[in-house]
């Protein structure tokens, strides 16, 4: 019983159902002015870019078929017959990669700020779950199209579920396996996947990130924004319509570069040629398999250090990242700051030179 009081106690205070009215959620609402303000337009810009992905992803559904026969020769339709088909695709994709990049800089710069500190602990924690919901939309949507690059390169995210078994006991060590046949739908991978994963991609996630996101925003807009700088700032602006306005003018100009970016360059002409091949399930695996850019940061380690030691990295990383309001509840703005740019600067490193630095081990060693 004691228990229940408290958790509606934490509930009451993170949601103040008082403050639930539009004078404190949007008239009221103030923004600190001081030197990391253009962070607070990052959780807008990843909004604009999940709206833009919802949009794109609809118009997409009305030619592209969820079958192995037919996936490949839908989307090729879609990119060579549709009207305006290929900018549609090529905004889905380069959205994509768009909004993992600002809300990776998001969960940075807010971790940065202390935005996770008392009363928006739920705002943090919506935020980590929002994370890992875009990066499950981007591997499952990863499949959708049924080439070389995109099944092989799911068989090789799933295999390294199946290797967890090794350092399992008993008959845990079974269970890994049995997750991998779930995911997949049978031993192999094959139709069943493709519905899986489709109906995950189109259906599942975004009814998750509705609701999650719903609780994020409401969350951020009855607490309003976190001060981000140890000294209290003394410049403040109104949210509506001042920091609005800055807002919908960021939004409209990064959409001008996305669209701009979609009818130049498609984003497949990043992958080599044999990989965007219609997938052949008795042919022999391609070279040059490998996942997205924003997986390289754990992709590299894992080519190169014991599994096991990944696990561990995996597990500390998740949990940390929940247990952030507790773990830096006092640490200073300026240790946070720092250690978010270590990890900014290692995500680049391995996103941008990570082929090399394995290259340069693996030359070393053989
Ligand atoms: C789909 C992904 C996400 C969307 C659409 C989103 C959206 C937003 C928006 C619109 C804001 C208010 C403006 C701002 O402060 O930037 C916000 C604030 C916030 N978000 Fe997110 N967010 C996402 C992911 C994340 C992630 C991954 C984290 C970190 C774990 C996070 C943590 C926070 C925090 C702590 C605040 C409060 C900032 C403050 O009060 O200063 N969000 N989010």
């Amino acid at each position: 019983m004691k228990s229940l009081t408290t958790i509606a106690d934490f509930l009451r205070a993170r949601f103040p159902i008082e403050k639930m009215n539009l004078q404190s959620m949007l008239m009221k609402k103030e923004v600190p002015i001081h030197k990391m303000s253009w962070a607070y337009y990052l959780g807008g810009l990843t909004l604009l870019f999940f709206t833009i992905q919802v949009i794109t992803g609809l118009l997409l559904l009305f030619y592209y078929q969820p079958t192995v026969n037919e996936a490949y020769d839908s989307v090729k339709f879609i990119s060579d017959k549709v009207p305006g088909g290929a900018v549609i695709r090529n905004l889905h994709a380069w959205t994509s990669s768009a909004m993992i990049l600002t809300a990776i800089l998001h969960l940075l710069t807010t971790f940065a700020m202390k935005a996770f500190e008392k009363p928006r602990e739920v705002t943090w924690g919506t935020g980590v779950l929002l994370l890992f919901i875009t990066y499950t939309f981007g591997f499952t949507g990863y499949l959708l199209p049924w080439h070389q690059l995109s099944v092989n390169a799911t068989k090789v995210g799933l295999q390294f579920i199946g290797a967890v078994g090794q350092y399992l006991p008993g008959s845990l060590s079974e269970l890994p396996n049995k997750l991998i046949e779930i995911i997949q739908g049978g031993p192999s991978i094959g139709q069943e996947t493709l519905s899986r994963f489709y109906a995950i991609h189109v259906v599942i996630l975004p009814l998750a990130i509705f609701a999650i996101l719903g609780a994020h925003l409401l969350s951020v807009q009855l607490h309003g924004m976190s001060k981000g700088v140890d000294e209290k700032p003394k410049i403040k602006e109104p949210f509506f319509p001042n920091f609005l306005i800055k807002d919908f003018s960021l939004w409209a100009i990064a959409f001008l570069i996305l669209f701009i970016l979609a009818i130049t360059i498609p984003f497949e002409s990043f992958f080599s040629f044999p990989l965007v091949e219609p997938y052949n399930a008795l042919g022999s695996t391609p070279e040059g398999i490998k996942p997205e850019w924003y997986f390289y940061f754990i992709y590299y380690p894992m080519e190169l250090l014991p599994f096991w030691v990944i696990i561990i990295i995996m597990i500390l990383l998740v949990l940390g990242l929940f247990l952030v309001p507790k773990i830096f509840s006092g640490t200073s703005r300026k240790t946070l700051t720092f250690i978010a740019i270590i990890a900014f600067i290692y995500f680049v490193t391995m996103t941008v030179f990570g082929q090399q630095i394995f290259e340069l081990i693996k030359g070393g060693h053989s």
